[in-house]
């Protein structure tokens, strides 16, 4: 698969529900409201339009949400996808907040997964508390425990958050490179109802590091729009996600499914297509990959996120991260 500006799309990430156990500010409202079930593709649906896309040239897939594992019998079709891995899938990985990860981490390794995303803004269960407006931070680290034991590869995203915790962001990387884990700094991007005063450059927050620690820019890539330095006293990486203040639609590689089975082609823009329309017609796989091709040759060159707002013509992205799948 390939788009009109010459990039090769080898990444699908597939929401699987876009309902979650937590009420993260940036994400949500108190009051969010959920696609009906009947609208939600099902994990049988889901399995079929994986299949097509690993058969198009997907290597990597990564499994979101919402919050995924929140999704009834989520590790059945962790089992099923990972029977492709070796057979044109090279990845088969999850972005989780880590409420439910105890219960599933054996699972996933299991069924082939060896690396796992997990959200964390804070160490400090009262900022938790009040970030996700309910949750427990004990579960997450549980859950982080749980799947550092059953030996898979972490990662932490913490999205920075101006006033909230840009303060404890340098103890937040000390801990998670002890413990071996990389650590991945995300602006806060104008979706959804994300609240835009809490956005703060991350050259702000870099600054603050370089006085504690040594950086040094390193070229290791991992298929996604990260840039990573190494981090002299700790040994571990930091990765740097600055939609607005380093563009990297440039080399984007990746296409997104959304739980109510809308192929978009990008975070930022609201064009995509209704595969959940073709499965539910009975369309033959070969209709649905030649819907897929269509779509792929519209893929736009990139977001119009803008810095300290929202997105170039307005508003920002309409979908929340939670609908299109982080
Ligand atoms: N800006 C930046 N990151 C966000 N996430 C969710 N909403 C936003 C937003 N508006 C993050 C989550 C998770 C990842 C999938 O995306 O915290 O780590
Ligand atoms: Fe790709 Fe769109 Fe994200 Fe840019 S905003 S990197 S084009 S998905």
């Amino acid at each position: 698969m390939q788009d009109a500006y010459g990039r090769q799309i080898d990444y699908l990430r597939v929401s699987v529900t876009d309902r979650c156990d937590l009420r993260c500010t940036y994400c949500m409202t108190d009051d969010a409201s959920f696609v009906p079930r009947a609208d939600v593709l099902t994990l049988e649906e889901v399995l079929r339009l994986g299949a097509v896309f690993i058969g198009l040239g997907v290597k990597k897939l990564r499994i979101t949400g919402g919050e995924p594992l929140v999704r009834r019998n989520i590790l059945w079709l962790f089992e099923r996808l990972g029977r492709h891995l070796g057979h044109g899938l090279d990845e088969l990985t999850l972005t989780t907040n880590g409420t439910r990860l105890d219960e599933v981490a054996e699972g996933l390794v299991a069924s082939g997964v060896q690396r796992v995303n997990v959200s964390l803004d804070t160490l400090s269960p009262a900022t938790f508390k009040s970030i996700t407006r309910h949750g427990d931070l004990s579960k997450v680290l549980a859950g982080i425990d749980a799947a550092d034991r059953a030996g898979l590869k972490i990662k932490l995203n913490c999205v920075l958050m101006k006033g909230i915790n840009d303060g404890e962001i340098p103890d937040l990387m000390a801990w998670c490179h002890a413990r071996g884990f990389d650590l991945v700094l995300i602006e806060t991007m104008p979706m959804g109802d994300a609240r835009s005063e809490l956005y703060l450059p991350l050259e702000a927050i870099l600054e603050a590091l370089a006085k504690r620690f040594s950086l040094e820019e390193v070229a290791d890539r991992t298929n996604g729009p990260a840039r990573y330095l190494h981090v002299q006293e700790t040994g571990g990486r930091l990765g740097l996600i600055a939609p607005l203040s380093h563009n990297f639609c440039a080399d984007c590689n990746r296409v997104r499914l959304t739980a109510s089975g809308r192929l978009h082609l990008c975070l930022g823009r609201e064009d995509g297509i209704d595969l959940r329309a073709h499965l539910r017609a009975g369309d033959s796989d070969s209709a649905i990959i030649a819907a897929i091709l269509k779509a792929l040759s519209v893929k736009p060159q990139g977001h119009d996120f803008v810095a300290g707002g929202t997105c170039s013509q307005g508003q920002g992205a309409v979908r929340s991260m939670s609908a299109t799948g982080g």
